[in-house]
């Protein structure tokens, strides 16, 4: 089943490609137009919506982070990301007005369903992005997304999370081009852009042997954290957490901007800091954030568009993703902090699969 790969882990890193291509290609017509089978979503609809709550949990709550940026950006409409546990007990206000988005891989995660069922009972529209077709989540949806990653069985969320990630994409766009706030131009770049996402996937799966070194020197740390701004710091906080659930490293991500409120007390000599610097307009605070740290004695990995030689200067390490609009990244930059995660869990002996403590469907509370 693993088809010569050592752990589903890096199987299914390995799809991503595919889960990515299949999850888009499948809703673009010939001219490019979006086709969101099993979503209603017209532009009366649309009209009548003035908030929305995106709600999911781990992985898919960060998926979610990405998705308020792309809708507020996109279709400018304010939208609120929340935890499906505190969602549920927090009385939050939904009305007719409101749609409510779950993120779900498994469609079964009960808090999640929790959310949606009090959302529902408030009136609000429930759509949902789904893995698993037919889930409680998908089945108790008035529209369904479904992301086309295939099976994952790893318990640690990768191509769910990429594939979460495009169907933020289509929604947003969907959602932008049907209230015509979105010029054709910069619609057209962005669908163009994400088409050719699955090979830049790919040629980054094509070197991950810098990675695997990087993860091979770097293993022994027992705390690391990550930070980006913009976009970056919804992805810091995925590649965060697939490293502490799988290595059991004390991971946390923060927004680069809050270093100085707290977290820069705890830079030492050799702390490894995680930096993501792929936003082109938020660069150059980024790269004095890196300076910040570096000054410390941390040690810098950064994760960086191609062709960006400067940041080799101020940090010890350069990941790089291929260029693409600052938009997309997140598709990208995901990939080596799962690679990351993967090979420090492999170097510390963890079982990657099937972490301890972990399950890969929460049905309990
Ligand atoms: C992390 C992980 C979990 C899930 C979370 C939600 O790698 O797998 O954080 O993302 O339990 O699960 P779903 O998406 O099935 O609702």
């Amino acid at each position: 089943e693993k088809e010569g790969y050592q752990h589903f882990m890096i199987k299914e890193i390995n799809e991503q490609p595919k889960g990515v291509s299949e999850t888009l290609m499948r809703r673009l017509d010939k001219e490019d137009h979006i086709v969101l089978d099993g979503i209603e979503l017209t532009k009366e609809d649309l009209t009548h919506i003035n908030k929305i709550y995106i709600v999911a949990c781990g992985t898919a709550y960060h998926a979610g982070l990405v998705g308020r940026y792309l809708i507020e950006k996109f279709a400018k409409i304010p939208v609120e990301v929340d935890i499906s546990s505190e969602f549920r007990y927090r009385d939050p206000f939904v009305d007719e007005n409101t749609l409510f988005i779950a993120i779900s891989q498994s469609g079964e995660t009960l808090d999640t369903l929790a959310a949606l069922r009090e959302a529902k009972r408030k009136g609000a529209r429930i759509l949902s992005v789904v893995n698993v077709v037919g889930s409680s989540v998908a089945r108790e949806s008035h529209d369904v997304f479904y992301t086309w990653a295939g099976p994952e069985i790893a318990v640690a969320s990768t191509k769910a999370y990429t594939t979460q990630l495009i169907a933020m994409y289509l929604i947003a766009l969907h959602m932008a081009k049907t209230t015509d706030v979105i010029c054709d131009e910069y619609y057209q770049k962005v669908i163009g852009e994400l088409k050719i996402l699955p090979e830049k996937i790919e040629r980054i799966l094509g070197d991950i042997d810098r990675i695997q070194h990087l993860a091979d020197a770097q293993f022994n740390n027992e705390s690391v954290f990550f930070m980006g701004r913009g976009v970056d710091v919804n992805v810091a906080h995925e590649g965060s957490l697939k490293l502490k659930e799988i290595s059991y490293i004390n991971s946390f991500a923060i927004a680069a901007g809050e270093l100085k409120h707290g977290t820069i007390a705890l830079i030492e000599d050799g702390t490894l800091v995680v930096a993501l610097a792929t936003q082109d307009r938020l660069y150059e605070k980024m790269l004095s954030n890196i300076q910040e740290v570096r000054a410390r004695g941390a040690y810098v990995v950064a994760v960086a568009k191609e062709g960006n030689k400067e940041i080799e200067k101020t940090a010890d390490v350069v990941l790089y993703i291929p260029d693409t609009m600052d938009e997309l990244t997140p598709v990208l930059s995901a990939v080596p902090l799962q690679l990351f995660a993967y090979f420090i869990a492999v170097a510390r002996g963890c079982d990657v699969d099937k972490p301890k403590n972990l399950a890969k469907s929460v049905t309990v509370e």
